[in-house]
């Protein structure tokens, strides 16, 4: 491509540290659509002619066949996609191939070619996340009053609900949504006709490039649009935000799974087997989602290193954006449909669920509430007060719903056997209706109202 200026080609290093191909092969598509759109722009402006630009288009629709088909070859020696299209196209309409790089360099051809690319991952994302919140809010529904214990500190808290728990996940999933929403608002606009860093003397249109392209705008500053890669990092943080939240449903999945506590069961799908330990049944699928946040933290993380301190405008080290992000992706897409295959699989025991709710004193809020209601005990005097209680419980070895009257008259003699209406899982979760609270007819609530809305989607 530069032979002009080169007496000699470069060396097995240079080609193998220079070359992108293997990597950015995978932006094919979005480098043709965007060089048709190039081509296309220049006949209309009359920078090319208008058979030129058609057999351009000819050309650019025979490789996208036969990249589809398997049937092309990439080279090393050609660098990258866009230098392996072009001389394909070269090789396949001769001498009007060489007028596509006209008022065009690869610095805004890979700025808009990745966009174009991290642009499609989102909107498939976008798929992925809303099947993942329709599989929560599914189980939610079937599951709006199996009662479960809720921790803090990983101690028995309070009593929920599990459909509650899932719905926790279904608001994280909207977030996630909403951030790879704005992003792609700011990543959506063309840095297509920025050329090389300085813009270009041919008369371009870039608006009509921007809009065959599916972009909002044309970007305002040639220099910013081949330079930054903002757009990247931007859906990379997302990811990451998205990722940990999925890593910590599977770190609950493991934790629930454990024969430890035996609160949930994962089918032959979605388990497996050790090769020596023949009782064993693995959360795998589980414990993969839960380190691959890391590995797409990483891929944040390194690319922010890379971008850190570069003056503008393009440098080499901005091709080493893709790899990380690609990666980082598509781990984001897999862990998505592990978690919904997980979510649909899972089974609590609702049994022992409730058990364990009810261990750990875990009503004892309520009981303090009841003081505060029926008493009029201020609350931190009911607090004190239901702490005796307890250690009166704890002392005796008995929960509380078992504790004899007598025994809570003892530390407070207003005490009735009205009490014992509160103390059970079930009363417990059925009275915390406040708005967002883990009754189950909150639940139903919510969770009908996250099918409607899933629903309306994508349709
Ligand atoms: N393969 C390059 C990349 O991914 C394309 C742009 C190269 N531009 C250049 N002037 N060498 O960044």
């Amino acid at each position: 491509m530069w032979g002009g200026r080169f007496a000699s080609g470069p060396d097995a290093i240079m080609e193998a540290i220079n070359a992108s191909i293997d990597v950015d092969r995978h932006l094919y598509r979005q480098d043709i659509v965007a060089s048709k759109a190039h081509a296309a722009m220049l006949a209309q402006q009359g920078i090319i002619t208008a058979d030129d630009a058609a057999k351009i288009a000819h050309g650019l629709d025979t490789i996208l066949s036969e990249i589809e088909q398997g049937k092309f070859t990439f080279e090393r020696a050609l660098e990258d996609i866009h230098m392996n299209v072009e001389s394909r196209l070269a090789a396949l309409i001769g001498p009007a191939a060489g007028r596509l790089h006209t008022a065009r360099s690869r610095n805004d051809q890979v700025a808009t070619d990745f966009r174009l690319w991290v642009r499609d991952t989102v909107d498939a994302l976008d798929h992925t996340l809303a099947d993942y919140q329709r599989a929560l809010v599914d189980k939610a529904l079937e599951h709006a009053g199996t009662v479960m214990p809720g921790l803090t500190h990983l101690q028995t808290a309070q009593p929920v609900t599990f459909g509650h728990h899932l719905l926790a996940y279904v608001e994280m999933a909207a977030r996630d949504r909403g951030r790879f929403a704005d992003a792609r608002r700011r990543l959506n606009e063309s840095p297509l006709g920025s050329a090389a860093l300085a813009g270009t003397s041919f008369p371009l249109d870039r608006d009509m490039t921007a809009r065959a392209l599916g972009f909002d705008r044309a970007s305002a500053n040639s220099l910013d649009a081949v330079s930054d890669r903002d757009f990247v990092l931007e859906t990379l943080a997302a990811a990451v935000i998205c990722a940990v939240h999925l890593s910590r449903l599977a770190e609950e999945i493991v934790i629930w799974t454990s024969p430890l506590t035996g609160l949930m069961r994962l089918s032959d799908k979605f388990t497996t087997g050790s090769s020596i330990m023949p009782q064993k049944r693995n959360p795998d699928a589980a414990e993969l989602v839960r380190a691959k946040a890391g590995r797409i933290a990483g891929a944040l993380n390194a690319l922010v290193i890379v971008m850190k301190g570069l003056p503008l405008a393009y440098q080499k080290d901005m091709q080493e954006d893709k790899e990380g992000a690609m990666d980082a992706f598509s781990a984001l897409s897999l862990s998505l449909a592990a978690m919904t295959g997980m979510v649909r699989d899972i089974v609590p025991d609702a049994g022992r669920m409730k058990k364990a709710a009810g261990e750990g004193y875990a009503t004892a809020t309520d009981l303090a509430d009841w003081l505060v209601r029926t008493l009029k005990i201020p609350f931190r005097d009911a607090h004190h007060v239901t702490g005796r209680i307890v250690a009166e419980a704890a002392r005796s070895g008995t929960p509380l719903h078992r504790l004899p009257l007598a025994a809570m008259q003892a530390v407070e003699p207003r005490i009735t056997d009205e009490v014992f209406s509160v103390l059970s899982v079930d009363r417990s979760v059925k009275s915390r209706t406040s708005y967002g609270g883990t009754a189950p007819r909150n639940v139903r609530t919510q969770a009908k109202k996250w099918l409607r809305k899933l629903e309306k989607e994508h349709r």
